[in-house]
């Protein structure tokens, strides 16, 4: 893969001792671990979706995340480890439950809610006695977190409230010149956030719906996990109803496709159907409907739709189950108008 050039972030592919990275023969993913260490800001790729990290003990690291992101402080950021040995710096009482879901699904798309140790700032976890830690199952995001010797919290690489990136070109459009370098881990293969679990009192709830399903979780834990369907009442506080939002006006629907309001109307199916005439363009997301495709492609296509000038992009619902429901609940929010952040 092509390493992308940016003026201002260096952004590399990190493989050990390629010539490319900033010409001067070093592994981009050391130089990248060395400024994570002294206080920088890297974005990196994972499975899910390109995080922004940094040092999750260096609290003047961690303010210059929510600083670059224009994240409110009182949205609190996921922390990434390698090792499951390591866990013990992040999170103390590991309830059977979280022991279940780590030895099944990390590393991951699982991201779990758990007590946190003093050694995690405040400003991590916005305040919160608890902290939710994932290990991304991505070569280059294992890699650095190793080489840094610290875990990372990082949250999506994009400016608060607009879609996740799954592409370094995305990082550095938006966030380039703000951060210290871009690894370039290709395309993400996920597409969509992890799933976030919360353990802490008793039953298991679901608090971002993601890959990893409510059926999954709740066959491996051997009972039912309830999801957090209501975008009103937010359990996390960075569960705002609006979120993931291109600039473009969406409206959703289900069934029937609609007529096209209007000239400039895109049209942004789960898989192919015929189209009625007057929609200036219409994309889709898998050739056969296939939700884990669709996730894969959904960011992408939101992000590029958002650049054409369209003056509406009517939305086609997933059906509402297994991954289905993740990729809903990402363009319910994206469709949100009327939530109290505008971030
Ligand atoms: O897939 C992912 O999870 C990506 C990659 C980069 O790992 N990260 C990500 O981070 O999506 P972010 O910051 O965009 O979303 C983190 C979510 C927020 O909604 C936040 O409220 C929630 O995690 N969260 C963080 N700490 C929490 C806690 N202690 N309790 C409940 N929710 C928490
Ligand atoms: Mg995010």
């Amino acid at each position: 893969m092509d390493a992308t050039k940016n003026a201002d972030a260096q952004v590399t592919d990190g493989c050990p001792g390629d010539g490319r990275s900033g010409g001067e023969g070093a592994c981009a993913l050391e130089k990248a671990a060395d400024e994570l260490r002294r206080g920088g800001v890297v974005a990196f790729p994972t499975e899910t979706v390109y995080g922004l990290g940094a040092d999750a003990f260096n609290p003047k690291a961690v303010a210059r995340v929510f600083e670059i992101k224009q994240r409110p402080s009182f949205d609190p950021l996921i922390v990434h480890i390698d090792d499951r040995a390591k866990l013990s710096h992040v999170a103390l009482d590991v309830p059977p439950a979280a022991e279940k879901l780590m030895a099944a699904f990390w590393p991951g798309p699982l991201t779990i809610v758990l007590q946190k140790t003093p050694l995690i700032p405040d400003l991590v976890t916005s305040g919160l006695p608890t902290v939710a830690v994932r290990m991304p199952a991505h070569d280059m995001a294992l890699s650095l977190i190793r080489a840094c010797g610290v875990p990372l919290c990082a949250p999506s690489a994009n400016p608060f409230g607009y879609v996740s990136p799954t592409r370094a070109e995305h990082v550095v459009e938006q966030l380039g010149a703000l951060v210290d370098r871009v690894l370039d881990g290709g395309p993400c293969a996920v597409g969509i956030e992890s799933t976030i679990v919360d353990v802490t009192d008793g039953a298991p709830r679901i608090l971002r719906p993601g890959v990893i399903t409510a059926e999954a979780l709740s066959l491996v834990l051997g009972e039912d996990v309830c999801r957090r369907t209501s975008h009103r009442a937010p359990l996390a506080p960075g569960m705002l109803p609006r979120h993931y939002s291109p600039r473009v006006p969406i409206a959703l629907f289900e069934g029937t496709i609609p007529a096209a309001p209007g000239n400039a109307a895109g049209l942004l199916l789960q898989g192919p159907r015929e189209v009625p005439a007057g929609y200036a363009l219409v994309e889709v997301l898998s050739r056969n409907g296939d939700p884990a495709e669709v996730a894969h492609h959904l960011f992408a296509a939101l992000r590029q739709l958002d650049r054409k000038d369209l003056d509406i992009l009517v939305v086609e619902l997933a059906d509402e189950r297994g991954i289905g429901r993740a990729i809903n609940d990402r363009l319910r929010r994206a469709g949100c108008r009327d939530g109290a952040d505008q971030g």
